[in-house]
């Protein structure tokens, strides 16, 4: 392969291959950083990157929907970096023993096409959706919040109250979910994080004097995990598990007395909570918040809903950081995703002796 490319990460592609960062290696990665210091700095490369939104090239994510799931691709890019994730959503894949979200992206050169960086993102996209919605909340909820309620304990869960505490100094979770186990689950991991964890019976429960509410459940359906007559003045929504077409959490009333910001709006009006609103139904992209271009909350008894649904140029972010701290601590392997060529137009050459073998007979017809 020839090595004249001037750009490090090119050059490196050049000579050693594509940089993989498995499953393990990440989360040494993670562990190395920090969880809490990963998910600051992963706020602060969207934040950095919702900044300069109009240099993305941007679309609402590919999605094959079945009965019981969805598989997606989300693609993006600027004038140097391109990259998809590939996410699925199964909620009931944990009675199969296996994740309701795996997912996995690359990260690539826009002007060669090559691929740099082939990395899992299941646990990247819990650091990378916690330390967005804890990003949108210190955009939108009021200052003083302190006590948040998190209705759904599963995997998400505790990266959320990590997020919420690091970057927003939450001090009190009043937590919910359908699975006592999962609530058992999430106060042993939590357990030695200085948070205040009150286990509740209910979500109406938890919810109560609550001043953030984080909804994190997994269930494919227009579910009502809360309802009107929860919500309290000033509270922030945090809905980050309806994100799909026929699967939401809030009723539509409560989106009617709050204001509600999305992240990129021709997806949310598909996947969010939005999708049973009609497309008149005002909401406003958080970048604009970010930019100063648009108000967030304009009163301290404002209701205010971030209407998560996970956005490609999230990912982009995170896998720049995970790129950049695998580089500096020597993390991953390097892989021959793509044939190393002598001369590149000599790709038949990659299939070496074999290549040039003489070719089966095919007038044979193969016993059965
Ligand atoms: N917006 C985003 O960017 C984003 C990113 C990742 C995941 N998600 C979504 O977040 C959700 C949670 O993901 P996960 O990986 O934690 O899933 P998970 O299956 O590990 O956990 C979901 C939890 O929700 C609980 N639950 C289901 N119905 C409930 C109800 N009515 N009340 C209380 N709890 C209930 C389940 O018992 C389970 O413990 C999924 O719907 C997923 O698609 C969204």
């Amino acid at each position: 392969m020839k090595t004249t490319a001037h750009h490090p990460d090119l050059a490196r592609f050049a000579t050693r291959g594509t940089l993989y960062l498995g499953a393990p290696e990440a989360a040494e990665l993670v562990r190395r950083v920090g969880v809490r210091e990963s998910m600051a700095a992963v706020a602060e490369a969207i934040r950095e990157d919702f900044l300069r939104w109009p240099e993305f090239d941007k679309s609402a994510r590919v999605a094959a929907h079945s009965d019981v799931g969805v598989i997606e691709l989300m693609p993006v890019a600027d004038g140097q970096r391109y990259s998809f994730k590939y996410v699925n959503g199964h909620p009931g894949n944990t009675r199969l023993g296996l994740s309701t979200v795996m997912a996995f992206g690359v990260l690539a050169d826009v002007d060669t096409g090559a691929p740099l960086f082939l990395s899992e993102l299941t646990l990247t996209t819990a650091l990378r959706t916690a330390a967005m919605s804890a990003l949108a909340a210190r955009t939108l909820a009021r200052p003083d919040s302190r006590v948040m309620a998190l209705i759904g304990n599963g995997a998400q869960s505790e990266f959320q109250a990590l997020a919420f505490q690091q970057l927003l100094g939450i001090t009190a979770l009043r937590v919910y979910d359908i699975d006592p186990a999962a609530t058992a689950k999430l106060v042993a991991n939590l357990r030695g994080s200085g948070l205040d964890i009150t286990v509740c019976r209910s979500t109406a429960e938890a919810v109560r004097g609550a001043h953030i509410v984080t909804t994190v459940t997994a269930d494919k359906r227009n579910a009502l995990i809360l309802t009107p007559e929860m919500i309290e003045p000033g509270m922030h929504l945090n809905a980050v598990g309806g994100d799909c077409p026929g699967k939401t959490e809030l009723h539509g009333a409560i989106l009617d007395a709050a204001r509600v910001f999305v992240e990129y709006e021709p997806q949310s009006r598909i996947e969010g909570e939005i999708q049973h609103k009609g497309a008149d139904f005002a909401v406003t992209e958080l970048w604009q918040v970010l930019r100063g271009e648009r108000a967030g909350r304009t009163a301290a008894d404002e209701v205010t809903v971030f209407d998560s649904v996970g956005f490609a140029l999230e990912d982009f972010s995170a896998l720049r950081f995970m790129h950049q701290r695998a580089l500096a601590l020597g993390l991953g392997e390097y892989i021959d995703l793509i044939p190393s060529l002598a001369d590149p137009k000599n790709l038949f050459s990659a299939l070496g002796s074999a290549g040039s073998a003489p070719a089966a007979r095919a007038a044979e017809p193969l016993a059965v």
